[in-house]
């Protein structure tokens, strides 16, 4: 099967197993993340979330401030965004197929969703979030540490669809497209984990 239908019908038929109305616990290191993104942006100013599942933490959080636009390729997951995060505005779309206008967006946020884009499309769709990003824009985004593409038979209770580089791919992209890097972190999850990066448009 095409691993974004993969992807589009296992998040529909596990989105509450990954993540309840109220969350899983997580919701404080995402509050933590966004913390150190949101003091270097102007009240009002939009911010997107690509692959922003069911709204709960991120979006939930950011619309308390900001102008929030959240996309997510799984219709569950967006129509329980609609619900948990009135606020925001919502497209069901893929990642890699929607655009927006030129420097529409102050920040790009993406925690736990590049990981499921086919790698082969990645570089193209990191080109697309500098082409959306204001000058001096911000993203915050979490990454594969190490690279693997593949498929889980039952992960939550569904197939799933996982491909990704390894950080220093990731570094080495974001820097060749412009982007300052003032953070990456690692995200422990399991045995391996996840690359936070928190980077800057530059326009110099
Ligand atoms: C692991 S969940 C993370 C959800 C949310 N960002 C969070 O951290 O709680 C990954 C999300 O990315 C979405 N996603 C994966 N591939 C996508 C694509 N090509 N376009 C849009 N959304 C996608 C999935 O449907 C899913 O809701």
């Amino acid at each position: 099967m095409d691993p974004k239908k993969i992807v589009e019908q296992g998040y529909d038929k596990i989105s509450y197993a990954y993540r309840t109305d109220e969350g899983t616990g997580m919701e404080s290191d995402y509050a933590g993340w966004l913390a150190e993104l949101t003091p270097l942006l102007e009240p009002g100013t939009a911010v997107l979330d690509l692959g922003c599942g069911c709204g709960v933490p991120e979006a939930q959080i950011l619309a308390e401030q900001f102008q929030v636009t959240g996309v997510d390729i799984s219709p569950v997951q967006i129509e329980r965004a609609q619900a948990l995060v009135p606020n925001g505005r919502f497209l069901c779309a893929d990642m890699t197929a929607i655009d927006f206008p030129d420097e529409s967006f102050a920040a790009i946020v993406s925690f736990y969703a590049i990981i499921h884009v086919p790698l082969a499309e990645q570089p193209t769709l990191l080109a697309n979030m500098v082409r959306w990003l204001q000058p001096d824009g911000y993203l915050l985004m979490s990454t594969g540490h190490s690279a693997w593409t593949g498929t889980e038979r039952d992960w939550l209770g569904a197939e799933m669809y996982w491909s990704h580089a390894d950080e220093n791919t990731y570094q080495q992209w974001l820097t060749d497209l412009g982007f300052e890097i003032i953070w990456v972190r690692f995200i422990p999850e399991g045995d391996g984990g996840h690359s936070l990066f928190l980077a800057r448009k530059d326009n110099v």
